[in-house]
């Protein structure tokens, strides 16, 4: 039984009174869900306030990214390690916004991915398709090969201490959110692409969606057979909507 992971992705939103104002909503009302984990990626330079924020109640701590570099000359980075210094749990890499809008390849998000397992911290690693990939039919090439960039370089048993977000980048922030079946379709071929190398891996990984998921769509998504949470941006700066999101997951 994989237990359902909701996230909350911040971006880069907020100010330090509105962080303070949105954690001790969600500190309110996190009690009432039940069966999925909570999780909020705060921007780096607010995860130590979080930290304080949080501790005792059940929402845990993830970064948004973190550098593939373990210490050095690495100006403006921020490593596994640091971050593990206060309290963060999970480590997002390779969100397409990272990917695209940054222009992360494949092998430095493994990287990235594998200096957070390093440092202790649980990687999300973000694989998704652009619009112009869903339409050319190329949606299953381009999961696979984000996977395969993790699974070649540092083995399908990396998986076992991770999470996997699928996000189509046409539905990020658009509005435009995959319909269940789209979603369940794509999470069910990355199970089955991790599956060819290790079925115990495959059953075990939590998929989560993100895209534009938000309290009125999540439980139809969290229902599907391979959804196990959510990742949410705009949705997880509201605490009423993020955490009907969580209660949606379990
Ligand atoms: P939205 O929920 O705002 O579409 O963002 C999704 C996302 O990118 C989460 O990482």
């Amino acid at each position: 039984m994989r237990q359902p992971i909701v996230a909350g992705n911040w971006k880069m939103n907020g100010t330090l009174e509105s962080v303070r104002e949105l954690v001790a909503g969600l500190k309110a009302g996190v009690g009432e869900v039940n069966a999925a984990e909570v999780v909020v990626c705060a921007p780096s330079i607010y995860l130590s306030e979080v930290s304080s924020l949080v501790e005792g109640s059940a929402i845990k701590l993830g970064s948004q990214d973190v550098s593939n570099a373990a210490s050095g000359a690495y100006t403006g980075e921020i490593s596994g390690a640091m971050l593990n210094d206060f309290g963060t749990q999970y480590a997002i890499v390779g969100h397409s916004e990272r990917r695209h809008g940054r222009g992360e390849s494949d092998e430095l998000v493994a990287e990235k991915f594998k200096a957070a397992q390093d440092a202790g911290l649980i990687p999300i690693l973000c694989i998704g398709e652009l619009l112009e990939e869903r339409e050319e039919g190329v949606t299953e090439q381009v999961c696979a090969r984000q996977m395969d960039a993790v699974i070649n370089a540092y083995g399908v048993e990396s998986l076992k201490n991770s999470v996997v977000a699928y996000e189509p980048v046409w539905a990020i922030g658009t509005g435009k959110t995959a319909s269940p079946e789209q979603a369940q379709e794509v999470h069910a071929f990355v199970r089955a692409h991790v599956a060819k190398q290790d079925a115990g891996v495959a059953a075990g990984l939590r998929i989560q969606y993100g895209g534009s998921m938000n309290a009125g769509n999540a439980a139809e998504l969290l229902a599907q057979e391979d959804i196990d949470g959510g990742l949410i941006g705009g949705a997880s700066l509201k605490a009423d909507d993020f955490l009907t999101i969580c209660r949606a997951g379990g």
